[in-house]
C-alpha cells in the first residue's frame, strides 16, 4: 500500500469510514443509501404456537406447524458486532462497521475516566444507532440515558436490533429528534454531554448551539466530552454554515475540521475550559473534556520535556526528572 493510500484509509477511519470526506464513498450500483430504511430485527418472532405437529388436523396445519417448529427453535444469539454487521449489510449506519463494538466501548471508558457513575445523567448528542448508547444504557440506572438524533431510522435500528429488548424496557432510555442540539426537551440537568464524531461534521454555528445547550442543561460540575479533528496549515478550517456529512437531511458523506484555538476561544467566552485528552485508538479522533472554569480541577502546570531535562540535570544531586514544577 502506498503512503498516500494508507493516509487516505486512516483519514476515513477517523471519521465515518468509507462514507466520509468524499473519499471512497460507496456509490456502488450508482446509488447511495436511501432514508428511511427497513429495519431488520432479531426480536420480532411473534409466533403463535397453538397448533403443533402433534395436534394438527389437516395436512395444511401439519405443514404450517412443521414450519413453525423450525422457526420456534431458540434464536441465534449474535454478538453486538455481528448485529451491527447485519444492519450494515443493507444500509449505512452513520459510522464505520469496523471497530463498531470496541469503538462504542471506548467512548464509555472516556466517560468513566471523567467520573461517570451509574446514577449520572447523560445526554448523547447525535447518538446514531446507539454505538456508545448500547454501553451507556447497560451501565446507567433506569432513566439516566437521553439521546438526541434527528435521523429517526438510526435510533430505531439501535432500539430494535443493537439494544436488547429486556434492557430497553428496564433502563427506559429517552430520545428526541430535534436538530438544534436542544437538551432542554428532557427536563433534566445532565452530568455529562457526549458528542462523539459530531464536531467532525458540525459547523461553527452548530458547535456554539451545543455549548449553549450544555450551559443551559447541565449541573455546575458537569463534563462535556467531545471529539474533533484539528485544522492546521495542512487541513482547512471549516467556515461553512451547514452540517457536513450524512444526516436526516443528507446522504452525502463529508468530514470537516476546526481549529483548536477557535474551540478554546468559544469555550472561554462561556467561562468553560477545554482540555485536550489526546486521540482514541478506535478512530484516531481528538478528545476534548470541557468543564465550567469555576468547577474545573486545578491543572498542574507542565513544562516541556526538554526543559525538565535541562533543569533536572542542572540541579546537582537531583534524582530523576520532576514531572511538574
Ligand atoms: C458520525 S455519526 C456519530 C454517531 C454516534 N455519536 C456514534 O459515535 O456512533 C453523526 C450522527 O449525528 C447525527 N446528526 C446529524 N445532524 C444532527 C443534528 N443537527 N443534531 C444531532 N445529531 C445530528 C447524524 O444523523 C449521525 O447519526
Amino acid at each position: 500500500m502506498t503512503i498516500a493510500r494508507a493516509g487516505a484509509r486512516r483519514a476515513r477511519s477517523r471519521c465515518c469510514g468509507s462514507r466520509c470526506g468524499g473519499v471512497g464513498a460507496d456509490v456502488s450500483n450508482g446509488r447511495r443509501d436511501r432514508l428511511p430504511v427497513q429495519v431488520p430485527t432479531l426480536y420480532s418472532g411473534g409466533m403463535s404456537a397453538h397448533v403443533t405437529p402433534e395436534t394438527a388436523e389437516t395436512s395444511k396445519d401439519l405443514a404450517d406447524a412443521r414450519g413453525r417448529a423450525v422457526e420456534d427453535a431458540p434464536p441465534v444469539v449474535l454478538t453486538l458486532q455481528q448485529r451491527a454487521a447485519m444492519l450494515g449489510a443493507t444500509q449505512f449506519l452513520g459510522v464505520p462497521l469496523e471497530h463498531f463494538e470496541s469503538g462504542g466501548r471506548e467512548q464509555l471508558t472516556y466517560l468513566l475516566r471523567a467520573g461517570l457513575n451509574p446514577h449520572s445523567k447523560v445526554c448523547d448528542v447525535g447518538c446514531g444507532v446507539l454505538r456508545a448508547g448500547y454501553w451507556l444504557i447497560h451501565f446507567l440506572d433506569a432513566g439516566c440515558y437521553c439521546g438526541i438524533e434527528p435521523h429517526t431510522a438510526r435510533v430505531r435500528m439501535g432500539l430494535e436490533t443493537i439494544l436488547e429488548q429486556d434492557v430497553r424496557q428496564a433502563k427506559r432510555p429517552r430520545f428526541d429528534a430535534n436538530a438544534t442540539f436542544d437538551a432542554s426537551v428532557f427536563r433534566e440537568r445532565f452530568d455529562f454531554f457526549l458528542a462523539y464524531s459530531i464536531w467532525t461534521h458540525a459547523s461553527k454555528r452548530q458547535i456554539r448551539l451545543m455549548l449553549d445547550s450544555f450551559l443551559r442543561c447541565s449541573t455546575d460540575d458537569a463534563v462535556f466530552l467531545t471529539t474533533f479533528l484539528p485544522a492546521s496549515w495542512r487541513f482547512q478550517d471549516y467556515d461553512g454554515d451547514e452540517w457536513r456529512g450524512t444526516s436526516h437531511e443528507s446522504n452525502v458523506p463529508g468530514c470537516i475540521r476546526h481549529r483548536l484555538a477557535w474551540i478554546k476561544a468559544e469555550c472561554a467566552r462561556r467561562d468553560l475550559l477545554a482540555l485536550p485528552l489526546g486521540r482514541d485508538t478506535s478512530h484516531d479522533q481528538y478528545w476534548l473534556e470541557i468543564r465550567r472554569r469555576a468547577t474545573a480541577p486545578a491543572r498542574k502546570r507542565r513544562y516541556p520535556y526538554w526543559l525538565r531535562r535541562v533543569i533536572g540535570s542542572a540541579i546537582p544531586g537531583a534524582i530523576g526528572v520532576p514531572e511538574t514544577f
